[in-house]
């Protein structure tokens, strides 16, 4: 369990909102949600079908938190980002992950609705995946993402992750994967500064 919901706020400043969002665990009776969000999140031949997604949810040492979100609008109290129109709160993100051999965890996928994207909560579910798998005593996390996928390689790179192999053909649509990498033990480099 978590033990406390992690939030955030975020202002969006060029659409005059904000998203605030909650993390908890999942719910196993929200998993036609989470496979619906998977659907919009990746192309076919890289989304789960309900089985691939079930199977990984249930592997022995997995876990996954969800990320709701609610729209605060600061010029018009009546638009809605996830729900047109109407009070809107809905689960807008997920992240799947587990215990890996060795120490080693491993992010299976995450997820953020294209609506909810550039607020934070993707970085707001990787760090507190990061802080859990440090709590289950993982050194390290490893990830796979498509070598096309310039958005999450650029997401990743923010996070300290870095590319330590390519396998080849491993999409079912034939894309290559990367495998990312990142230390959970060591702190974080400290920027350089220019002199
Ligand atoms: C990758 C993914 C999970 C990122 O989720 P997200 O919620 O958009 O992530 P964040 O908002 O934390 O960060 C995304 C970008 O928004 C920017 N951002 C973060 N907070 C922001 C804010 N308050 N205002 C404006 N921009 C912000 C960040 O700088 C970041 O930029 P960069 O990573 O390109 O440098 C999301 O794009 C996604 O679901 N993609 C489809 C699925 C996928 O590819 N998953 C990864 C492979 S497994």
């Amino acid at each position: 369990m978590l033990g406390k919901q992690e939030r955030g706020r975020h202002p969006l400043h060029d659409y005059n909102k904000a998203v605030e969002f909650a993390l908890r665990d999942f719910r196993h009776e929200e998993f036609e949600t989470l496979w619906r969000i998977d659907q919009q999140c990746f192309a076919p031949g890289i989304s789960y079908s309900r089985l691939e997604l079930a199977t990984y949810l249930q592997r022995p040492g997995a876990f996954a938190l969800v990320a709701e979100g609610s729209e605060v609008s600061e010029t018009n109290p009546r638009s809605g980002l996830f729900n047109d129109g109407q009070p809107s709160t809905a689960t807008v993100g997920f992240i799947v992950a587990e215990t890996g051999s060795r120490g080693t965890g491993h992010i299976i996928t995450i997820d953020v609705l294209p609506n909810a994207r550039g607020v934070g909560i993707g970085s707001q579910l990787l760090r507190v995946t990061e802080d859990r798998l440090r709590t289950l005593r993982c050194h390290s996390v490893i990830l796979e993402t498509a070598v096309d996928n310039m958005p999450a390689l650029s997401f990743y790179k923010r996070h300290h992750y870095t590319v330590i192999k390519t396998l080849p053909r491993y999409y079912s649509n034939a894309v290559d994967a990367f495998v990312l990498k990142k230390d959970l033990l060591s702190p974080p480099q400290p920027a350089k500064l220019p002199q």
